[in-house]
């Protein structure tokens, strides 16, 4: 029972920040995302009667026991629907690093829901696996689809309609996402912690719930009609205004470092000179950059004259989640 999957990491356009269940991992609020081309997780998991408890490496190191756990009750789902008690042994690889704001989690999960269910022919369907990976990471519920794509919050308690699904193929729309990497260092607040915190403590909590809905059906039409000043307008404010929510927590969160900042104003300098650049940054200090095709280069360079960034990776639209391998 052994299988290996890909999945691509996803950037949020329109960012979730939020649960409305911790414990089913629901989401308060929607959001839309990219799937990158460039970076990937790929996993592969073999369930044994031999292998007394799940073993865990990344990127060829053994897993800490806290990612080792959250695994494990993450793959004891998928054991209950499969009806077995194996345990399994689990090998993935990020070609980015890990935890640091870069969407590891959500191609991690994905790829690793994928395989997971494959090896114990657990046939389910695109939806099916984007409610399961869910459980493992809100973001990964978008990385089981390339290109354009929305996830929905839902309205169930069992979160049966919390799923992500393609608004559009990666080739509909051929736009460019660069990442400076500022960083790579693991984040000091994870996702799960700082949306709890924003949602006890930030007194904007509430009104970011309450303007979402606006904003996805604004970016809907943004990627529908091609409008990619809309589209980056759009993006760069739904990031701001999910940092003001972490920001606004007591104590605040800041994801950002100076280096964050300095390629913050530098796109907007950029943009001043007539080039459509705009930012997005997630729960890390790395900040990702949209613009059209034609000013990758532009762009590419206006992220390297920042002091402190010394790689960008470039993406384009990217695919659905895949296998690679199985055993039949
Ligand atoms: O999927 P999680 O729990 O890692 O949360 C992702 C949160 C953000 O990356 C900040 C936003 C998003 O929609 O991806």
């Amino acid at each position: 029972m052994k299988c290996r999957a890909r999945a691509h990491a996803n950037i949020a356009l329109i960012k979730y920040w939020g649960k409305r269940d911790a414990r089913l991992n629901l989401p308060a609020v929607g959001s839309i995302s990219l799937t990158l081309s460039t970076l990937r997780s790929e996993t592969e998991i073999v369930f044994s009667d031999e292998i007394e408890q799940d073993v865990l490496f990344l990127n060829g190191q053994k897993a800490k026991p806290k990612e080792v756990a959250r695994v494990s009750s993450f793959l004891d789902l998928i054991r209950d629907r499969a009806k077995i008690k194996q345990k399994a042994r689990i090998n993935s690889f990020n070609n980015f690093p890990t935890a640091a704001g870069l969407a590891s989690s959500a191609s991690g999960f994905a790829a690793l829901t994928l395989a997971a269910t494959r090896a114990l022919r657990l046939n389910l369907s695109a939806r099916e696996l984007s409610v399961l990976a869910r459980r493992g990471s809100g973001s990964a519920a978008r990385s089981i689809f390339g290109g354009f794509v929305e996830m929905h919050k839902g309205v169930s308690d069992d979160g049966s309609d919390a799923f992500a699904e393609q608004l559009f193929p990666p080739d509909y729309w051929d736009i460019r996402l660069l990442i400076g990497i500022t960083s790579e260092q693991p984040k000091k607040v994870g996702s799960t912690d700082g949306m709890t915190l924003s949602k006890e403590t930030s007194p904007y909590y509430r009104n970011w719930i309450e303007t979402q809905e606006y904003d996805l059906q604004q970016m809907r039409e943004a990627i529908k009609t091609k409008d990619f000043p809309k589209l980056g307008e759009l993006s760069e404010h739904s990031c701001l205004k999910m940092h003001a929510v972490a920001l606004s927590g007591n104590p605040g969160i800041i994801y950002w470092n100076a280096v964050t900042v300095e390629a913050m104003h530098a796109v907007r300098e950029l943009r001043r000179t007539g080039v459509p650049a705009f930012f997005t940054i997630d729960a890390g200090p790395q900040i990702k950059v949209l613009c059209l095709p034609e000013d990758e280069q532009k762009t590419r360079d206006c992220l390297l004259s920042v002091p402190g960034i010394e790689r960008v990776i470039v993406n384009r639209p990217g695919p659905d989640a895949q296998i690679l391998e199985e055993d039949n």
